[in-house]
C-alpha cells in the first residue's frame, strides 16, 4: 500500500511478533524498509520467524525473548534493541492472551494471566520505552492492538475485554499527556482475522463447525492479514503524523452490525417487505 522505503530508517518493536498478526505486520514493516525487533516468550518461534523473514524480505529483524509481564525483561529487551539498531522509533503492543470461558468458571489466576499479558504487558512496554524516549528527547509512536469489544465489552472473554478496555484508555490518555514529547499513541481494533493463536482458543471444536465468524460481518468475510498490516504500516509511518489518540476499527462492519437495533431485518425477503409495507400503510 505504501511506497517502497516508506519506513526506512525506523526501528520498530513488535511484541508477539513471531506469530499471527504480529508476524504479518513485521513482514510488511520489513518490506517497507524498517528494522524490526520481534519479541515474545518462545525464542525458538521467534528465531524461526526471524530467519524466514530475513530470507523473504532481506530486511533486518532481531529476535529477543521477553515476557511482557516482567518489567526487567522488558527493559532488557529495549536495551538490546537500542544496542543493535541505535534507537527505537515505534512500539507495537501486539502480544496478547485470550480464551473463551463462562466467567464464573474462571479461577482468579486465569483472570490474572490474561490481564497481566494484555494490560500489564502493554503498560510495562509503554512505560519503559516512554521513559527512554523522554529522557533521550526523542519522538516515538505507540500502536496498540486492541479489539472491537474493547469499547463495548463482550461476554465469555471478560478478562480480555477488561484488559483491552484498559489498553484503549492508556492509548487515549497518553495521546494527550505525551504529545508534548512528540510521542503519538494510536490503536487498531481488529474484527476476525484467522490466526492459529486466536482460532485455537476462541473457535475450538465443536464451536468452529457451528459458528462461522464471517457470518456476522456485513462484508461476509474475515479479514486478510495484509489488510491489517497495511493499516498498521500507515499508522506508524510519518504519513500518519497528525493521527493521535484514535482507535481505528478494521472489521468489515462487524461491530456495527451487532449494535444497530434493526440490523437483523437484513433477514427479510422482498416478499416479506411487500407484506409489511402493505400492512403498515393500511
Ligand atoms: C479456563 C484456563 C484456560 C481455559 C488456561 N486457563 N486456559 N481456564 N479455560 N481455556 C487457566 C489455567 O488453568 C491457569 O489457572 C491460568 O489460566 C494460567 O494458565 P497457564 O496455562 O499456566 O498460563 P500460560 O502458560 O501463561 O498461558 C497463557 C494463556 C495461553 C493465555 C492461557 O492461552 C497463551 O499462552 N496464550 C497466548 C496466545 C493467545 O492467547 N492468543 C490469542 C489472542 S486473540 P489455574 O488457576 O488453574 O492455575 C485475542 C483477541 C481475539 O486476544 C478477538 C477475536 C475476534
Ligand atoms: P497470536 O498469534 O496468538 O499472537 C499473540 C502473541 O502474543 C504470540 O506471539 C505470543 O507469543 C505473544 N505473547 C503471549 N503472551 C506473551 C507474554 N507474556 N510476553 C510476550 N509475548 C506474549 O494471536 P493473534 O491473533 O495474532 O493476535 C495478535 C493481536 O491481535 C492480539 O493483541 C490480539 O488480541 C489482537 N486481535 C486479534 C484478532 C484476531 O482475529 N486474530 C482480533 C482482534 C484482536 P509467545 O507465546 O511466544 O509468548
Amino acid at each position: 500500500m505504501l511506497r517502497d522505503g516508506a519506513l526506512e530508517g525506523k526501528t520498530i518493536i513488535v511484541t508477539g511478533g513471531g506469530t499471527g498478526l504480529g508476524r504479518a505486520m513485521t513482514t510488511y514493516f520489513l518490506q517497507l524498509g524498517a528494522n524490526v525487533v520481534i519479541s515474545s516468550r518462545k525464542l525458538d518461534v521467534l528465531e524461526t520467524t526471524a530467519n524466514e523473514l530475513r530470507e523473504k524480505t532481506h530486511g533486518k529483524v532481531l529476535a529477543v525473548p521477553c515476557d511482557v509481564r516482567k518489567y526487567d525483561e522488558v527493559e532488557a529487551m529495549i536495551q538490546r534493541a537500542v544496542q543493535e539498531f541505535g534507537r527505537v522509533d515505534v512500539l507495537v503492543n501486539n502480544a496478547a492472551g485470550n480464551f473463551i470461558s463462562p466467567t464464573e468458571r474462571l479461577t482468579h489466576k486465569a483472570f490474572d494471566v490474561i490481564v497481566d499479558i494484555v494490560l500489564k504487558g502493554t503498560y510495562n512496554c509503554t512505560l519503559a520505552l516512554g521513559k527512554h524516549w523522554i529522557a533521550q528527547q526523542q519522538p516515538g509512536t505507540i500502536l496498540n492492538i486492541v479489539t472491537t469489544y474493547a469499547s463495548v465489552g463482550s461476554a465469555y472473554v471478560v478478562p480480555s475485554a477488561a484488559a483491552k478496555a484498559g489498553v484503549l484508555a492508556i492509548t487515549r490518555s497518553l495521546a494527550v499527556e505525551w504529545a508534548k514529547y512528540g510521542i503519538r499513541s494510536v490503536a487498531i481494533a481488529p474484527g476476525p482475522f484467522p490466526t492459529e493463536g486466536a482460532w485455537s482458543r476462541l473457535f475450538p471444536e465443536p464451536l468452529a463447525s457451528k459458528l462461522d465468524p464471517a457470518a456476522s460481518v456485513p462484508l461476509k468475510r474475515v479479514g486478510e492479514h495484509q489488510e491489517l498490516a497495511n493499516l498498521a504500516a500507515y499508522l506508524v509511518s510519518d504519513f500518519a503524523a497528525y493521527v493521535n489518540g484514535e482507535v481505528i476499527t478494521i472489521d468489515g462492519g462487524e461491530w456495527l452490525n451487532g449494535a444497530g437495533e434493526f440490523n437483523k431485518l437484513e433477514l427479510l425477503t422482498p416478499q416479506m417487505w411487500d407484506q409489511i409495507e402493505k400492512t403498515m400503510r393500511r
